[in-house]
């Protein structure tokens, strides 16, 4: 048995870890204004001026934790741009936040280039390995063996994240590697102070995580799992991202860390082939793109189901002024429109490599104009079909980060594990936690998964396969602003950036549009779900009238984070999801390059 990595802090509440939790546990929101020009008139020193008008006057950063915030920061003071600083913040949450994501996990980088205005998504989604049959996810009664598909080694599909992170440094970044994951190397090996989540989600997560022996290892101290104000310390995982940023693809993919993670889920009753992880690439995809009133929306393609689900709903939503309606009708529109998103999505979408989709027509004003004329303006659709489940709640599982730097590059990023912790278990001497995002396959086609959505043949699982996901990083630019954003949440991240559309649409602030309260709903359950608060008593019984089934006061999910450069102001601002701790976003004059 190795030496247990966690460090206690119950004799030292270190100076150093009360430093870091007051850092992370801080949510900040603020903007800064560029500074003040004075009048040139030279013509060279005019096109200067008139061209960092055109840009934005420092750098932008969101995400869940304030370390990875800082470390972002880091990098854009070293040198780098926001596309340096993504790799930073990605890999600083892939180490303080396991319970969200990791690089045993996946994730959609969207990145736009300032200086070509070009917009690029990397989808860097987890691959099913060959063994993952649709059988093997049956149990002895033919049913799915929730077991197999949410815990444990058959959960996980093949890693993408750390794939992602070398393509983005050698294709977009300004700095090596090395660098841009130094932050998350050193916080690894350091430790970072546990919060109240990472406890918390563990304690719901406890029994499965401590089946397996790599997870002990990390997670256990004298046999007791983390407790806020401790220090995580995970050297495995320092050394993982070491070999990462030292050699490169190669460093996770094959070698020492390759050979660990294969005799690891083989010795978990797993199969994974060696071949399934060497021949693992990142899809460069196009970003789906569409109109919506002022606005241009770049956002995520399949195996995305978020980009197709945001431009059928918005393209519904555009035939009615939402400002004018009540509130009552105006929710009940909004959720029609996402009740039949949500069914598209069950029906047509999966991994584009796989699957033929139909597309264009799904994303055509044409077909939304069809979608809205079947709308009653005063009554609730009933739902094709009623599963009778109602969705589980999400919480801080997978994670989202903004980006915005004053060469006028953005990334919106959202990275995950799947569900809190993933798969539970972590492979010995990696420091490497495993995804559970085989779940998001129909694996068996007609059966709820853990967001309660569910699949058919285009979200069957096969060799090499990408499972569909909700996952939706945002641009959106309007001629005075320009805004990245998105959120964690299952099947309810579509929704939360959805209305964030309408808040930043309606005016509303970084930090508004992050703190609005939310609703959802995805066909099945037949039902509106809304959080605390978010609806008044007379706007839920107004829609029950219209034949809603409404489930309000459901506890909160997501955990947004976005940034917002106003070009017309000149000033960058970030917005921070209040409902959860330690996120941050924060704004820095500094320029990529300085
Ligand atoms: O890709 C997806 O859609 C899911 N695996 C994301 C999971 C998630 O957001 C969990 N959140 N609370």
């Amino acid at each position: 048995m190795r030496a247990l990595s966690r460090k206690w802090s119950s004799r030292r509440p270190a100076l150093l870890a009360a430093v870091l939790l007051g850092a992370a546990m801080l949510v900040h929101t603020f903007a800064i204004a560029a500074p003040a020009r004075a009048a040139v008139p030279a013509t060279a020193a005019a096109a200067a001026a008139e061209k960092a008008a055109m840009l934005p006057p420092g750098t932008a950063i969101a995400s869940a934790h304030g370390l990875a915030t800082d470390a972002g920061f880091e990098i854009i003071r070293a040198g780098g741009n926001a596309f340096d600083a993504a790799v930073a913040v990605s890999a600083v949450l892939s180490v303080v936040e396991p319970i969200s994501s990791g690089i045993g996990g996946g994730g959609f980088f969207l990145l736009h280039e300032g200086r070509s205005g070009r917009d690029v998504f990397v989808d860097a989604r987890e691959t099913a390995p060959a063994a993952a049959t649709p059988a093997a996810y049956l149990d002895a009664q033919g049913e799915l063996d929730r077991d197999r598909a949410t815990n444990g080694p058959w959960s996980a599909g093949i890693p993408g994240l750390p794939a992602a992170l070398v393509h983005v440094a050698a294709e977009y970044g300004q700095l090596p590697l090395a660098t841009s994951l130094a932050p998350a190397i050193r916080i690894a090996r350091q430790g970072f102070p546990v919060y109240e989540r990472l406890e918390r989600g563990y304690a719901s997560r406890r029994a499965v995580m401590e089946r397996y022996r790599g997870t002990r290892e990390v997670f256990l101290a004298d046999g007791d799992p983390p407790k806020v104000g401790e220090l995580l310390v995970q050297p495995d995982l320092a050394r993982t991202l070491e070999l990462l940023a030292e050699h490169g693809f190669d460093g996770f993919y094959r070698g020492e860390v390759a050979a660990k993670l294969l005799a690891a889920v083989a010795e978990e009753g797993g199969q994974w082939r060696a071949d399934e992880l060497a021949g693992y690439r990142v899809r460069e995809r196009a970003p789906l793109a569409f109109g919506y009133r002022d606005w241009n929306i770049v956002t995520a393609p399949p195996p995305s189901s978020g980009g197709v689900a945001l431009a059928q709903i918005l393209q519904i939503l555009e035939g009615w002024d939402l400002a004018a309606l009540d509130e009552p009708t105006r929710i009940h529109l909004v959720s029609e429109a996402m009740r039949r998103a949500y069914r598209d999505r069950t029906i047509y979408l999966g991994d584009p490599d796989f699957v033929k989709m139909p597309l264009a027509r799904l994303t055509s004003a044409g077909y939304a104009a069809g979608l809205r004329a079947g709308i009653h303006p005063q009554k609730a659709t009933p739902s094709a079909l009623l599963s009778g489940e109602v969705a589980p709640l999400e919480d801080d599982e997978t994670t989202h980060f903004s980006i915005i730097d004053a060469h006028g590059n953005r990334a919106s990023v959202t990275q995950t594990v799947n569900l809190l912790y993933g798969s539970g278990m972590v492979a010995p001497g990696t420091g490497v936690l495993l995804n559970n995002e085989m779940d998001d396959f129909a694996l068996k086609p007609g059966t709820p998964n853990a967001f309660g959505v569910m699949g058919f043949a285009a979200n069957a699982v096969a060799p090499g396969k990408r499972m569909l996901s909700s996952m939706t990083p945002t641009f959106m630019t309007s001629p005075d602003r320009v805004v990245a954003v998105g959120a964690p949440g299952g099947s309810r991240i579509i929704t939360q950036v959805l209305l964030a559309i309408l808040a930043y649409d309606a005016g509303m602030s970084p930090p508004q549009v992050a703190a609005l309260p939310r609703f959802h709903h995805q066909w099945m359950p037949d039902a509106i779900s809304a959080e605390p608060g978010a609806l008044a008593p007379a706007t839920v019984e107004a829609l029950q009238a219209m034949g809603h089934k409404v489930n309000a006061g459901e506890s909160d999910w997501g955990n947004l984070q976005t940034v917002q450069w106003d070009r017309k102001a000149g000033t960058l601002s970030g917005g921070s999801d209040p409902r959860r701790e330690g996120g941050k976003a924060a704004v820095e004059p500094v320029s990529a390059g300085d």
